[in-house]
């Protein structure tokens, strides 16, 4: 068998590097997007010199919030079936201002990061799906679960419902839509500066482990919901949160 391509969106960074470094061990070619061409290229050049495999990773730069610009993801797929797509990027947008405009705006740049970068990917790779066995993973958080996040948290939950459909959709083919919702997780650029010592405590402390997670702990969920071994999981919600949030 020839090995399975996998496509990750926000792979220049944080979980989403973990998640493409993950599968790359697992033998898939990896294709990494984000917006950063330089993030992206040092980060392909250190998971294939890490995983000794450079040829198996490579990147596209692309603002998945634009059409067009999901659309030169097909392109760079050239014609070959996707048989894992990960969906993970995203971002929390601080709100600036509390006039209606600034609220408008600060929801509409939350969903455009969280929702549509992942409407807009899938529907691209949609007709590329490998059929059977295609996997489609969203990255979502524990935020769509506890709220806390306001319009991120909204965006965050709009992916649980849109996956429901998904995987009911893509069910008849044999392809299953799972999504992933971690909690606190360190040592990305998610909370860029806004992270506090208390406010790490805070988080460390909510958990039932005592510790913060770390990409790795998200990439293993994913890895293990992109494999064939997998394909009887479609339509779950895993929570990779330390025990913040239970049972949901
Ligand atoms: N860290 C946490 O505690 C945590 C908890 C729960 C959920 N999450 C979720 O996990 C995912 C990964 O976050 P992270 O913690 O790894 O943070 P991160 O390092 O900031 O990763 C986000 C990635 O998304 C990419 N991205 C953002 N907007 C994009 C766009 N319009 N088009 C293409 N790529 C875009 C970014 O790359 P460019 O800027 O180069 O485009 C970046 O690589 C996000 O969906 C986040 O909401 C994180």
């Amino acid at each position: 068998m020839s090995e399975r391509l996998a496509v990750v969106s926000g792979g220049g960074t944080g979980i989403g590097a973990a998640v493409a470094r993950s599968l790359v061990l697992d033998g898939c070619s990896v294709l990494v997007l984000g917006r950063r061409a330089e993030v992206l290229s040092a980060t392909v050049e250190r998971i294939g010199a890490e995983c000794g495999r450079p040829e198996a990773i490579r990147a596209v730069t692309a603002d998945l919030t634009d059409p067009d610009q999901a659309a030169k993801v097909v392109e760079a797929v050239g014609g070959r079936p996707v048989d894992v797509l990960v969906n993970n990027a995203g971002g929390y947008h601080s709100a600036e201002s509390d006039t209606l405009a600034g609220i408008a705006a600060n929801w509409r740049a939350t969903l455009d990061t969280n929702v549509l970068t992942a409407v807009l990917l899938t529907e691209a790779l949609r007709p590329a799906l490998r059929r059977p066995g295609g996997r489609v993973i969203l990255i979502s958080s524990i935020a769509a679960q506890r709220g806390g996040g306001d319009a991120y948290s909204a965006a965050k939950a709009a992916l649980h419902g849109w996956a429901y459909s998904l995987a009911a959709q893509l069910g008849p083919d044999q392809i299953t839509v799972n999504v992933v919702s971690p909690g606190y997780v360190a040592e990305t650029e998610f909370f860029d500066g806004r992270m506090t010592p208390e406010g790490h405590a805070q988080r460390v402390a909510a958990t039932l482990v005592g510790r913060a997670g770390v990409p790795d702990d998200v990439a293993e969920s994913v890895r293990y919901l992109a494999s064939p071994a997998a394909g009887y999981v479609t339509g779950q919600v895993l929570g990779v949160n330390g025990g913040s949030v239970l049972g949901r």
